[in-house]
């Protein structure tokens, strides 16, 4: 059972869940707001949202089951669980996991996520996952992701809680999934992946490169081949999508 806490005013939802930790049991925790005054993304990004528009959230889920070494595991259960709740709202041919765990609509950033782990002894213990969801915001900034909203794509104003609670519960399923199914997940994960067995253009270390993804190694890093076979295999700070 999940339980749900709503704020209006935070910094972020991820580090309010951070400083709770020491002062009570937050599993099951699902905390929202409706504004982040620092929210955070991934690297050292922050992560905008307009007050009251969109779903900013964190859910705390305890996945000590899973070695600290498949961490990525549980970023990809949480990609296909989001997209999965929006699989229902939106159409799903063009909803894609962008590597490592980004929704995206055609080529346009939809929602991202964000997780923040607590080890103990080789093995996960409570995971604090973050996700920003564009939901009735109209306008963006000009940001490298073109970020998009449910809202730009069908036209329709959503209820943010219904949304939330459906969002949640599928977090929920696919991350309960990951127990006795872990290779479902990395199916599910591939067939969704934005660019898995195409060509495309990337940047790497400032030099554009056409690659042809081949698929994601057991620590969650990118594989790729060129046009001459050789094979590459790279972290999150390393590659760019050129899109
Ligand atoms: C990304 O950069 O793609 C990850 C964005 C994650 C944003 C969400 S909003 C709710 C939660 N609290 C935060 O401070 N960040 C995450």
């Amino acid at each position: 059972m999940l339980k749900f806490i709503h704020l209006e005013q935070i910094d972020s939802t991820n580090a309010y869940l951070q400083r709770q930790q020491s002062e009570c049991d937050i599993r099951n925790l699902v905390v929202s707001a409706d504004e982040q005054t620092a929210g955070k993304g991934m690297g050292s990004n922050g992560w905008e949202s307009e007050v009251g528009k969109n779903l900013t959230f964190s859910l705390a889920l305890e996945v000590n089951f899973l070695p600290a070494e498949r961490q990525f595991l549980l970023s990809k259960a949480v990609a296909l669980g989001l997209i999965h709740a929006l699989d229902t709202l939106l159409p799903e041919e063009k909803l894609h996991i962008k590597w490592p765990n980004d929704i995206y609509f055609e080529n346009r950033k939809l929602a991202g996520i964000l997780i923040n782990s607590t080890i103990k002894a080789n093995m996960m213990d409570v995971s604090i996952i973050g996700i920003g969801l564009n939901v009735n915001q109209m306008q963006f900034q000009d940001w490298p992701t073109h970020p998009i909203s449910m809202k730009q794509i069908t036209g329709k104003e959503y209820d943010l809680q219904p949304l939330l609670e459906q969002v949640a519960e599928q977090l929920l399923i696919k991350v309960e999934q990951l127990k006795s199914f872990p290779a479902a997940i990395e199916q599910d994960y591939l067939k969704r992946l934005y660019r898995y067995r195409t060509w495309a253009d990337y940047e790497v270390d400032g030099k554009k490169m056409r690659l042809f993804m081949t698929g994601i190694d057991s620590f969650g890093r990118l594989q790729l081949l060129d046009m001459d076979n050789n094979s590459y295999c790279f972290d999150i700070k390393e590659i760019k999508f050129l899109i």
